[in-house]
Formats: structure tokens, C-alpha cells, sequence
């Protein structure tokens, strides 16, 4: 049987010269890729004590709602910017590549909530910093963090260091 790390295609030079995408579509339109993804995700979830889960738009929505349903929990999309229909909270951060500012809505978390942040892929940690500035702003504690693949090179894990991170795939 295939391992996980076998479903990646690692394609250099994309978007732009200098950087190596790892391609999370060639393990989704596998059917026993997207399997071991999500199960191997779910299972760094075993014994955590949770309400909610979030997932940054697009990549984390993919792997963030099916693991809140397994688990019957909540799931709240935290979205580029300008997509959210009512009151807000933002973050504007730098990518490997560009820019982004994100959004949530502001009742999405409640005071003391305990929040799980579910992503394809932890690069310099922006997006998931961006995300738990939110959180804590609205009263929330992020008690886990998950994703499929971890850039080790490019230190997020440290940006992040006093949460609990946890990662299916390290390319180190
Ligand atoms: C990618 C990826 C992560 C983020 C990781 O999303 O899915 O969310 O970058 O990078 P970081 O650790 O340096 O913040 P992207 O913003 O490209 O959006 P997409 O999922 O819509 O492609
Ligand atoms: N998002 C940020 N950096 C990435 C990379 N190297 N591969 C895939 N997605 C990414």
C-alpha cells in the first residue's frame, strides 16, 4: 500500500522561480489519498478537548470540514478578505508568495470556546499566526493545530512556538 507522502507531487518552480509546491490535489483525486489525509489528520485529534474548528479559505476548508463533522463539531471558515456577509475581524499577513488579509465573522468564536486550526499546509506560518490573532481577540484559545504538510525550512513551527502543532507530512 502507498504511503501518504507518496500521493504529493512536488512541482519546482511553481508560482513563481525558487519555490517547491506541494500539490495537495494529487492526494485528493486519489480516493485512498484523501483517505489516509483525512484519517491521518483526524488522529492527532484523538483525546483533544474542543468545540470548534477552523479552516483558512480554500485549501483548509477541504480538510477541516470533514474532520468537524466526523468529530461533530463546529466549523468555521475563516475567508479571504471582502467574502464574509456581516461583522467582521481581520488580519492582513505575508505569504511565501504575496500578501493576504483574512476575515472571520465576529460571533463565529464565544469567550472561552476552545478552537482547533485544520490546514493543508504550514509554509512560514502566516496565515495560522493571522488566524489565532483573531481567535484570542474574540475570547477564544486555540488547543491544537493540524496539517498535512509542514515546510520545516521555513520555521513556522518556531513563529508559532507556545501552541501545539502537529503535521501528517515534514518535508524538512
Ligand atoms: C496556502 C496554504 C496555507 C498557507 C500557508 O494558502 O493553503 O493556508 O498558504 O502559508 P503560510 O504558512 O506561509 O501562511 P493560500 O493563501 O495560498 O490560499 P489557497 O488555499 O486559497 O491556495
Ligand atoms: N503555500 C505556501 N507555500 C506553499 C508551497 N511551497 N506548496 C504548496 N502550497 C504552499
Amino acid at each position: 500500500m502507498k504511503k501518504l507522502e507518496e500521493y504529493v507531487k512536488s512541482i519546482p518552480d511553481f508560482p513563481e522561480k525558487g519555490i517547491i509546491f506541494r500539490d495537495v490535489t494529487s492526494v485528493l483525486q486519489d480516493a485512498e489519498g484523501l483517505h489516509l489525509a483525512i484519517d491521518q489528520m483526524q488522529e492527532k485529534l484523538e483525546g483533544v478537548d474542543f468545540d470548534v474548528v477552523l479552516g483558512p479559505e480554500s485549501r483548509g476548508f477541504i480538510f477541516g470540514v470533514p474532520i468537524a463533522y466526523n468529530m461533530h463539531k463546529a466549523f468555521v471558515p475563516v475567508r479571504k478578505k471582502g467574502k464574509l456577509p456581516r461583522a467582521t475581524i481581520s488580519q492582513t499577513y505575508d505569504l511565501e508568495y504575496g500578501t493576504a488579509t483574512i476575515e472571520i465573522h465576529k460571533d463565529a468564536i464565544q469567550p472561552g470556546q476552545k478552537v482547533v486550526i485544520i490546514d493543508d499546509l504550514i509554509a512560514t506560518g502566516g496565515t495560522t499566526e493571522a488566524i489565532i490573532k483573531m481567535v484570542e481577540e474574540l475570547g477564544g484559545e486555540v488547543v491544537k493545530i493540524v496539517f498535512l504538510m509542514e515546510l520545516a525550512g521555513l520555521k513556522g513551527r518556531e513563529r508559532l512556538s507556545g501552541y501545539d502543532i502537529d503535521s501528517a507530512i515534514i518535508y524538512e
